[in-house]
C-alpha cells in the first residue's frame, strides 16, 4: 500500500520534529517546510538519525504563496498539520503586527493552498491559551473561550475561527484543532528537543538552563495565587506524547471517521502540576539542586489551567503515558548534549 504523506509546516521546530518522528515511526511519509527562522537544519538531521532515513526537506516561507505553491506542486499529500508560527507571548505584545502578519498570512496560505489544490485535512497547532482564566477546571473543549490577552493568543482564536468557517463552507475541507497544555521533554535520544533563542519565556528550558550554569537563578514568578501552594497550576505534556496525539488525529482525519467536518480536542495530561512541584520533581529525578527564588507575578499568567481530556481518550484514542519523572529527565538529557555537559 502507498504510504500516505503528511505535509508539516514549521517540521524544523519543537513539536514539529517530535511529530515527524512520531509519524514516520506510525508509517507516514513526511514533508518538512521550514523557514529556519526559530529553529536549526541540525532539527531535521535528528529526526533524520532517529527514524534512520532522509527525510524530505523544503526550505520555504509559508508566507511565501508562490513559492508555498511550488511545494503543493511536488507533492501529493491528503494532509497538512501547520505548526509554523511565532510562539513568544511577550515579544506579541511589543510587537503585534510582526505575530499578526507572520502567524495568520502563513496560515491563510496554506489554507488557499488546500483549497486550491484539493487537500482535504488540515490540522492546526491550537493552545490552551485560548482558555485564558477559565471558570471550571479541568477545562473541556465545551468551556467557553475568554478573550485573548495577548496578539500570540489571538491569532490562535482566530486561527481556529478560520478553520472552522473553511470547514463549513468548503466540502471537501477537514480540520481538527488540538490546544496544547504546556509541551515540555525531548526525544529520549536527546537528538531532538527544544532549543529557544536568547532568554527562555518558558518553564523548563529555564530551569534546564539554570542547571546547566547558563542562567545563575530561576525566579518563580508568584507564590500568592490561590493554590495549593501559592504557585501556578499547569499541565506539562510530554512532546513524545504530544507527538503522538497528532498521528492519532491525522489518522482520524485521513480514515474518514470525522463525525463533524471541524473537531477541537485538548491535549493535556489532566493532571495539574504547581510550578514549586515541578521544581522539585526536576531536583529528585535529576539528582541535582536548583538555585532558584519567589519574585512577583508574571503579567498575564493565570493561576491555574489544566485539561479535561476526556474526549482525546475517547474519539482519539490517545492519552498521555509517559512518566512525569522520565520526561524532565529526558530534558535534562537534551540540554546537557546542547552544551556539551557530561
Ligand atoms: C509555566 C509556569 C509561569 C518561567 C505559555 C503560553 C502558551 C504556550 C506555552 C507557547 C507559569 C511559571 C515560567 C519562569 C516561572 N505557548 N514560570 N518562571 O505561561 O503556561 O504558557 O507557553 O508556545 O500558549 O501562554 O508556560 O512555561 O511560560 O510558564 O515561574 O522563568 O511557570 O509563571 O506559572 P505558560 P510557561
Amino acid at each position: 500500500m502507498m504510504k500516505e504523506t503528511v505535509l508539516v509546516s514549521g517540521g524544523a521546530g519543537y513539536i514539529g520534529t517530535h511529530t515527524a518522528v512520531a509519524l514516520i515511526e506510525a508509517g507516514y511519509d513526511v514533508v518538512i517546510i521550514d523557514n529556519f527562522s526559530n529553529s536549526e537544519p541540525a532539527a531535521v538531521e535528528g529526526v533524520e538519525k532517529i527514524v534512520g532515513r532522509k527525510v524530505c526537506l523544503e526550505e520555504v516561507d509559508t508566507c511565501d504563496k508562490e513559492a508555498l505553491r511550488g511545494v503543493f506542486e511536488r507533492h501529493q499529500f491528503n494532509t497538512v498539520i501547520h505548526f509554523a508560527a511565532y510562539k513568544a507571548v511577550g515579544e506579541s505584545m511589543s510587537e503585534p503586527l510582526k505575530y499578526y502578519q507572520n502567524n495568520l498570512v502563513s496560515y491563510m496560505n496554506i489554507l488557499e493552498m488546500m483549497k486550491e489544490y484539493g487537500r482535504p485535512n488540515v490540522l492546526f497547532s491550537s493552545s490552551a491559551t485560548v482558555y485564558g482564566d477559565a471558570e471550571q477546571l479541568p477545562v473541556t473543549e465545551q468551556t467557553p473561550r475568554q478573550p485573548a490577552t495577548s496578539p500570540y493568543g489571538n491569532t490562535k482564536q482566530i486561527a481556529e475561527d478560520i478553520l472552522h468557517d473553511c470547514c463549513r463552507a468548503y466540502e471537501g475541507m477537514r480540520g481538527i484543532a488540538l490546544r496544547y497544555f504546556n509541551p515540555i521533554g525531548a526525544h529520549q535520544s536527546a537528538l531532538i528537543g527544544e532549543l529557544p533563542r536568547g532568554v527562555p519565556n518558558n518553564l523548563v528550558p529555564f530551569i534546564t538552563q539554570t542547571a546547566a550554569g547558563i542562567r545563575e537563578c530561576l525566579s518563580v514568578f508568584g507564590s500568592d495565587y490561590d493554590t495549593p501552594d501559592g504557585t501556578c497550576l499547569r499541565d506539562y505534556i510530554d512532546v513524545n506524547d504530544l507527538a503522538k496525539a497528532h498521528v492519532a488525529a491525522v489518522a482520524r482525519m485521513t480514515s474518514g471517521k470525522m463525525e463533524q467536518r471541524y473537531e477541537i480536542f485538548n491535549v493535556g495530561t489532566g493532571n495539574p502540576v504547581s510550578v514549586l512541584d515541578l521544581i522539585t520533581r526536576f531536583e529528585k529525578a535529576n539528582g541535582l539542586k536548583l538555585n532558584y527564588k519567589m519574585v512577583e507575578r508574571r503579567a498575564g499568567d493565570v493561576p491555574a489551567v489544566w485539561a479535561d481530556t476526556t474526549l482525546a481518550n475517547e474519539v482519539l484514542g490517545w492519552k498521555a503515558e509517559r512518566d512525569l519523572d522520565d520526561t524532565l529527565r529526558s530534558s535534562w538529557e537534551w540540554e546537557k548534549r546542547v552544551r556539551n555537559i557530561s
